[in-house]
């Protein structure tokens, strides 16, 4: 495998979980396998857990990390082909691609969907322009449409508590103040796709996600129907999709609850704003796997490094 871009990169999702659990029960038994090895990881957003479980993961195998927040300290990047570029653009990813890829063995890049173009969005214009110039391999940190680090994290963490032959797993929008990305729920739909369960997503009508990614998943418009029987809910806000980037709908009675998750496991990738998307109640309570979840993001990029590592060897 040389990149990680997409859920698509993964060849078989149960024995990757596999690999990872393994990893987590001895996190340096490859310690040697990233010796003299690089990787650069760059930042057009924020970021808490995936800048730091990346780091340690690549630390894990005795890689060098670079880290460099490009969104706020780097040249601002120009994309276009034959661009006149006497306007906001400083540096063509031509050269910044190519000059970044002399410093490392591998990048890791995080460029959050803009919300304001669709259709640059979808082509993923950072992550395949890195791809593209950079000759060496790119794992996407979360992407305009797709956070797979995270969907790999969640796969591991619902094999280690889950005991159905065959679960049931809900995903349910949750209300937002902000206009967020689809990234999250992109990719955990897609994960979900390579998973043996009866598998759900409750929204408000209108808030459909990309029908090419849900495909034939079940969509109930009725959170508390969908809600029924769940042994894992996880919450997640989009903005409206087909409305692209907008906040259409607040309604609090989306939010997450004790009484609504009944005896279900909670799952949000974090950050999560208390009270909004969910209560305190379901955070502070023992059903909750967020913590887990960002502990498994260590051994999700563990995984994906020890595979991209193996490739260049
Ligand atoms: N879940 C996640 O990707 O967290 P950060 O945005 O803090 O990296």
């Amino acid at each position: 495998m040389q990149h990680y871009l997409s859920l698509q990169d993964i060849d078989s999702l149960s024995q990757w979980v596999e690999e990872a659990k393994s990893l987590k029960a001895a996190p340096l038994q490859h310690k040697s396998l990233g010796a003299g090895k690089t990787i650069c990881l760059l930042f057009f957003n924020n970021s808490l857990r995936t800048r730091l479980s990346t780091q340690k993961a690549a630390m894990n195998l005795g890689m060098e990390v670079i880290v460099m927040n490009f969104g706020s300290e780097g040249w601002a990047l120009e994309y276009g082909d034959g661009t006149i570029m006497d306007q906001g653009t400083s540096e063509h990813i031509k050269e910044a691609a190519k000059v970044v890829a002399q410093y490392c063995d591998v990048v890791g890049i995080r460029a959050f969907a803009s919300l304001t173009n669709k259709e640059q969005d979808e082509a993923e214009v950072v992550l395949n322009n890195f791809k593209k110039y950079a000759g060496i391999p790119v794992i996407n940190m979360e992407s305009s449409v797709g956070h797979p680090l995270q969907a790999l994290a969640d796969a591991i963490t619902l094999s280690e508590n889950n005991s159905k032959k065959k679960p049931k797993v809900v995903l349910s929008w949750a209300p937002h103040p902000k206009a967020l990305p689809h990234a999250v729920a992109n990719s955990f739909v897609e994960m979900m796709h390579l998973q043996d369960a009866d598998f759900v997503i409750t929204h408000p009508k209108g808030y459909d996600l990309n029908p090419e990614i849900t495909k034939n998943t079940k969509i109930e418009y009725d959170q508390d129907k969908a809600l029924e029987d769940a042994d894992f809910v996880y919450v997640k806000n989009w903005s409206n999709y087909q409305d692209y980037g907008k906040v259409l709908n607040q309604d609090k009675n989306w939010t997450m609850t004790a009484k609504k998750l009944g005896k279900a496991k909670f799952m949000h990738c974090l950050p999560v704003r208390r009270n909004v998307v969910v209560t305190d109640e379901v955070l502070d309570g023992e059903q909750s796997l967020v913590i887990e979840q960002a502990k498994n993001r260590t051994y999700a990029a563990q995984i994906v490094l020890k595979k991209v590592l193996a490739s260049l060897e």
